[in-house]
């Protein structure tokens, strides 16, 4: 069965040279979906027959956006630490240990349950791929079930045991644990190892003693680096080829330099910045120096919880000085790239058929427009996701597209 999307004022394909300014757009474009892919793109006019056809009115259609950074399999929340934290109180790395305490209580099926629920929030954000950490267990038991819940969701499953040392724990038997048994029982549900490399975490010694573990586990490595402080977590990304280096929020001039001689990406999560009061990444600085920019939302209980891409985007646009373009491209090719993927995160033939159709002509409108839920449909793997009739929402565009 194939299906001719037709009608689209503007595809951002994201498929041309990456830091041009108009990244592969066509206007007034079609495009044919058949076995999940993508069969035909070109302008509408051109267009092959199909079995069916769905007319999106001179919305803009976008890749999918691919979240490659958030924790979602946990229990409560800390909605009170955030509001002190509004009146004063700063983020530390070791709030983490309250999430701990309560996702040990919990069981499968309320963690499932959890975890289904932030996806399909994430859908209706608009991404189509999402990469989910362990690391709220940091014991064998609960770190296994979190990835094996988290593997059911997507095939992007991250093992962070190595999050904090957790309460009445000694640190070198930690290390040990989590290099050994854990590691053991949690690499067959996972694709990568992550570690939090920061003060009051992980040191960068434990940190690559921990990655070096996971990739001779058969693990790929990726690490949260530079959040708190500018430490040496980007210098160790680059020194192992980690396929991201995450937050980057304090980047020293030998930083940008080192991220943009290297194929990691710098994933940044300005929802993070925005939920802590905190300065925002030098975006520009690691965009100018080429380094490959992603943007994803570290959904999670303490740091920022938000699974909206678009007020990433917007986010990035206006506090970061991305262009909105950069920012676009960031949350959809970038995040593949910061997964390693080259299946989706652009709109060419051949490539997976994720996409978004947004209630606006244009992606100006995702920074444009901030905290309006502008994705008025969501196609995953070929299939229109969580809508009904015509895979559409919204009641068409303001003055007729
Ligand atoms: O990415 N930095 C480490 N992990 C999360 C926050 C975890 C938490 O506070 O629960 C982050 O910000
Ligand atoms: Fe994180």
């Amino acid at each position: 069965m194939s299906l001719l999307l037709t009608g689209i004022g503007l595809l951002a394909t994201q498929a041309g040279p990456e830091n041009s300014e108009s990244p592969g757009e066509i206007a007034d474009a079609a495009l044919v979906i058949e076995d999940g892919l993508l069969a035909w793109i070109g302008p509408a006019a051109q267009a092959p027959a199909a079995d069916s056809m769905v007319d999106v009115g001179g919305r803009c259609v976008l890749p999918g956006f691919v979240d490659s950074h958030a924790h979602l399999v946990f229990a409560g929340d800390r909605a009170e630490e955030f509001a002190a934290r509004m009146s004063g109180t700063p983020y530390s790395a070791g709030g983490i240990r309250s999430t701990v305490a309560a996702t040990r209580a919990a069981t499968d099926e309320q963690l499932g349950a959890n975890l289904a629920r932030l996806a399909a929030e994430l859908h209706a954000a608009g991404v189509t791929t999402f990469e989910c950490k362990s690391g709220y267990g940091l014991d064998v038991a609960t770190e296994q079930r979190s990835v094996r819940l988290a593997a059911e969701q997507t095939s992007e499953v991250s093992f962070l045991g190595a999050h904090v040392v957790p309460a009445g724990v000694d640190r070198g038997d930690y290390l040990d644990l989590v290099c050994g048994p854990m590691l053991d029982a949690c690499a067959p549900h996972a694709r990568w190892v992550d570690v939090f490399c920061e003060q009051g975490a992980f040191d960068v010694a434990e940190s690559r003693a921990v990655l070096r573990a996971g990739m001779a586990a058969g693990l790929q490595p990726r690490l949260h680096a530079n959040q708190l402080t500018a430490g040496g977590g980007v210098a160790l990304a680059v020194e192992l080829d980690a396929a991201s280096a995450d937050h980057c929020t304090h980047l020293s001039a030998a930083d940008i330099d080192a991220l943009a001689g290297s194929s990691t990406v710098a994933t940044l999560l300005p929802l993070v910045e925005f939920s802590t009061r905190s300065p925002y990444p030098d975006a520009r600085g690691l965009l100018d120096a080429g380094a490959t920019v992603a943007l994803a939302t570290d959904c999670n209980p303490g740091s920022g919880y938000s699974t909206s891409m678009p007020l990433a985007i917007a986010l990035a646009v206006r506090e970061m000085r991305m262009t909105p373009a950069e920012a676009v491209r960031a949350a959809t090719a970038g995040g593949a790239q910061a997964l390693r993927r080259d299946d989706i995160g652009r709109l060419a033939v051949g490539l997976r058929a994720d996409l978004v159709v947004l209630d606006a002509p244009s992606y100006l409108h995702l920074a444009y427009r901030p905290g309006v839920p502008l994705i008025s449909g969501v196609w995953i793997g070929g299939k229109a996701w969580g809508l009904t009739g015509d895979g559409l929402t919204g009641g068409g565009l303001a003055g007729g597209g």
